[in-house]
């Protein structure tokens, strides 16, 4: 079933909104990305973050080879920062560290060389938007047989995919797990987005929710969401696995 996000009447007014406590993909560290700016940004969403019910945040900085070449190294250092000056500013949130792999020549590399940054045994990858690398398959079944799980940041948002239930049908096949942003439900993406997460969703196709939270306007966006009846669709349709890392 198709719904509307802002225009859809509670159904559930006596239902509790389902509550997500563990964000498991988010641009917070400081200056290593698109995400956060200064540590002064990183602690505004921090703080953010646990206001909207957050006890537990799984920061994954981009890693590319044509843009973030950061290392394993550079986001420990920049988590270790993090959680000392959240420390400090006494926020109640448990913060950890992983990445969001760009599938590129680059990637291969670091899996081949197991050094890799995973979220428990799940490894965020993500691809270009506009079309499907060529050994995308090939990528997915090196990951498998390193042992991780792929989890794919975001399915919703890949103009390349066209025949909706045909591909994510397929890719599942696979094994491939996959993290829709919360924030796609509201049109924050734009409208295909949108219709994409909401047959994932209606689907029962969707793994994981993210926050996907690289800025302050992105956190008031989720904050509406989070407390909108389409978070009852959600979990009603799909296994939320969030909480089990
Ligand atoms: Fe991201």
């Amino acid at each position: 079933m198709i719904f509307s996000f802002f225009k859809k009447k509670k159904e559930h007014p006596k239902e509790v909104i389902p509550q997500l406590h563990t964000d498991i993909h988010s641009h917070l560290i400081p200056g290593i990305d698109d995400g956060a700016r200064d540590m002064e940004e990183s602690i505004l969403l921090l703080k953010m973050m646990h206001t909207l019910g957050y006890k537990k945040v799984i920061t994954t900085p981009h890693i590319m080879s044509d843009g973030y070449k950061n290392t394993p190294g550079v986001i420990r250092e920049g988590l270790e920062a993090l959680r000392r000056t959240a420390k400090k500013e006494q926020i109640d949130i448990e913060i950890d560290a992983a990445a969001e792999y760009y599938l590129d020549d680059g990637f291969y590399r670091q899996l081949r060389d197991r050094n890799v940054l995973t979220i428990g045994e799940y490894l965020l990858i993500e691809t270009s938007y506009i079309s499907k690398p060529l050994e995308f398959d090939a990528m997915i079944f090196e990951i498998q047989a390193a042992g991780f799980k792929p989890m794919l940041a975001h399915p919703e948002r890949y103009r390349y995919i066209k025949e909706l239930e045909k591909e994510y049908t397929a890719m599942k096949a696979k094994g491939i797990f996959f993290q829709v942003n919360i924030n796609s439900f509201s049109g924050h993406y734009g409208k295909e987005a949108k219709r994409k997460a909401e047959f994932l969703c209606s689907a029962g196709m969707i793994d994981f929710l993210g926050s996907d939270v690289h800025r302050m306007k992105q956190a008031e966006t989720l904050g509406e969401v989070l407390s909108n009846d389409v978070m009852h669709e959600i979990f009603r349709n799909n296994v939320i696995l969030n909480e089990s890392l």
